[in-house]
């Protein structure tokens, strides 16, 4: 049985935040849900989160379910401490596979890739997630005997000379099998430099034990990476970014600069996409073959096929649009939108809960909201549908062939005919018939002895 503890009590005191630090988001995800995603990835028979500062704000977030329970630890008196908490909930049926996976709630990153590795090295013992690095301060060093196996940990501020030396350190993960584990923590103190209960103390023990005790790395070195700070964050963002630019470009996406690509969430390209800079994908966002992004738009779930092009500046949210349509620049698809094949929808156009046919086209200035636009309409430029009295909602249907005159005002409910055409500048308030004319204007007039007034002195 595997259960996966994550560690989430700690304040996060340099965050600066009334939010609890594992809630800041990572790539749009908070850092804790990347950990339970990759967690799931494992499939645990049971996930232990030690919550502490905000508990509250977490477990309301994460409610508690089959599988995914809470421990509290207040006050907190350490990492060792923090596992003992979640003590009662682990499971185990006494089988030489039963094990504990410990994950921190604030080192979002790590891989489920990674911590296959780490299970596999444990054999049967423990095994620790180590990394070397150039500057090791601060962290726990791996003491590992003459024959090169690990014997300790030991943390920084308890360290000799010789130990800070060291440059492998402990990233935190562990794996021990569970019953053991029990034991351990039943046997560490805190009698050291921090007066904590040192979860790194299992270590030696398991050793005296004669457990045997495997290190591994992970294939990345921002897998290992923790959140104290908004700067720490701000960096992991970063190589998180990178990682998944790395990925589309993999799979054949075209990056007009991948230091400037920003993905929250599920993006899934066909081939030959290009995604121009500064673009940022929400959600789940589908972009099929040959799909031109440009510059500085934002996609939250939308699904865009074939032969799209989005020009610069676009705002699409909860939208579908067509095969080879044009979208842009400066175009805002709200909630609803689904333009068909061929659709386009130009600048300043808001489009919201409204279906577009093939060939359909607002091409300048105009809020359409609550529509059904047949094929092959064309709505001029300043056209509103008037779809909202203050109180309710109504729907503007437009049938095939319709052509709309600039500036003109639907007042819903109301519909068009087929083929008809509505004269500019007219304000619709009845049913407009099938393959006529229909416009409300008053006649022109010029009136000849007309002065323009003149200031008095
Ligand atoms: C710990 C390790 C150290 C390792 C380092 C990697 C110990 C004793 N030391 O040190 O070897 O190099 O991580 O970053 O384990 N937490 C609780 N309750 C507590 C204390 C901590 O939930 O009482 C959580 C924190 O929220 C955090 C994680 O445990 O997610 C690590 O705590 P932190 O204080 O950062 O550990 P370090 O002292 O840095
Ligand atoms: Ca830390």
């Amino acid at each position: 049985m595997l259960n996966i503890v994550i560690l989430a009590a700690g304040m996060g005191k340099r965050m600066q935040s009334d939010l609890p630090k594992v809630l800041h988001p990572i790539a749009g995800k908070p850092m804790l849900e990347h950990v339970l995603g990759t967690a799931q990835a494992l499939s645990p028979q049971q996930v232990v989160v030690v919550v502490g500062h905000g508990a509250e704000q977490v477990q309301t977030r994460y409610p508690a379910q089959a599988g995914l329970v809470f421990a509290l630890q207040s006050p907190q008196h350490g990492t060792g401490h923090a596992v003992q908490q979640a003590v009662p909930a682990l499971l185990d049926d006494g089988s030489a596979q039963d094990a504990t996976l410990v994950l921190y709630g604030d080192v979002p990153m790590v891989q489920a890739a990674t911590l296959e590795r780490l299970l596999q090295a444990r054999g049967n013992g423990v095994a620790v997630l180590t990394e070397f690095l150039g500057d090791p301060t601060g962290y726990g060093r791996i003491v590992r005997g003459d024959d090169g196996t690990v014997q300790r940990i030991v943390e920084h501020k308890d360290a000799s000379e010789t130990e800070r030396a060291i440059n492998e350190v402990n990233t935190g993960i562990l794996v021990a099998p569970t019953a053991k584990l029990k034991d351990w923590l039943n046997r560490i103190d805190n009698n050291n430099a921090q007066g904590e209960y040192y979860l790194t103390d299992i270590i030696a023990l398991a050793v005296a034990d004669g457990v045997p005790v495997q290190a591994a790395q992970a294939h990345a070195a921002w897998e290992t990476l923790g959140v104290n700070s908004r700067i720490q964050q701000a960096q992991l963002e970063r190589l998180w970014q990178a990682e998944l630019a790395r990925r589309q470009l993999e799979q054949g996406v075209t990056l007009a600069d991948p230091s400037r690509f920003d993905q929250r969430g599920d993006l899934q390209c066909g081939r030959d996409v290009y995604i121009d800079v500064g673009c940022i994908f929400e959600g789940t966002v589908v972009l099929g073959d040959g799909v031109h992004v440009g510059p500085h738009s934002v996609l939250k779930d939308v699904v865009v096929e074939d032969g799209v092009r989005i020009e610069a500046y676009c705002h699409l949210q909860q939208a579908q649009i067509g095969v080879e349509a044009k979208v842009g620049p400066y175009a805002r698809l709200r909630p609803g939108t689904q333009l068909g094949a061929q659709a386009h929808v130009g600048n300043f156009v808001e489009i919201k809960n409204a279906i577009f046919g093939t060939g359909s086209k607002a091409n300048h200035l105009a809020y359409v909201g609550d529509a059904d636009i047949g094929e092959r309409v064309n709505i001029g430029a300043g056209t509103i549908t008037c779809n909202y009295d203050g109180a309710n909602k109504y729907r503007t249907v437009i049938e095939d062939d319709v052509f709309i005159g600039s500036d003109t005002q639907l007042v819903a409910p109301v519909r068009v005919g087929k083929g008809a055409t509505i004269g500019a500048g007219t304000t619709l308030t009845k049913d407009a018939p099938a393959e006529q004319l229909t416009l409300s204007r008053t006649h022109q007039r010029s009136i000849e002895a007309w002065r323009r007034p003149v200031k008095k002195t």
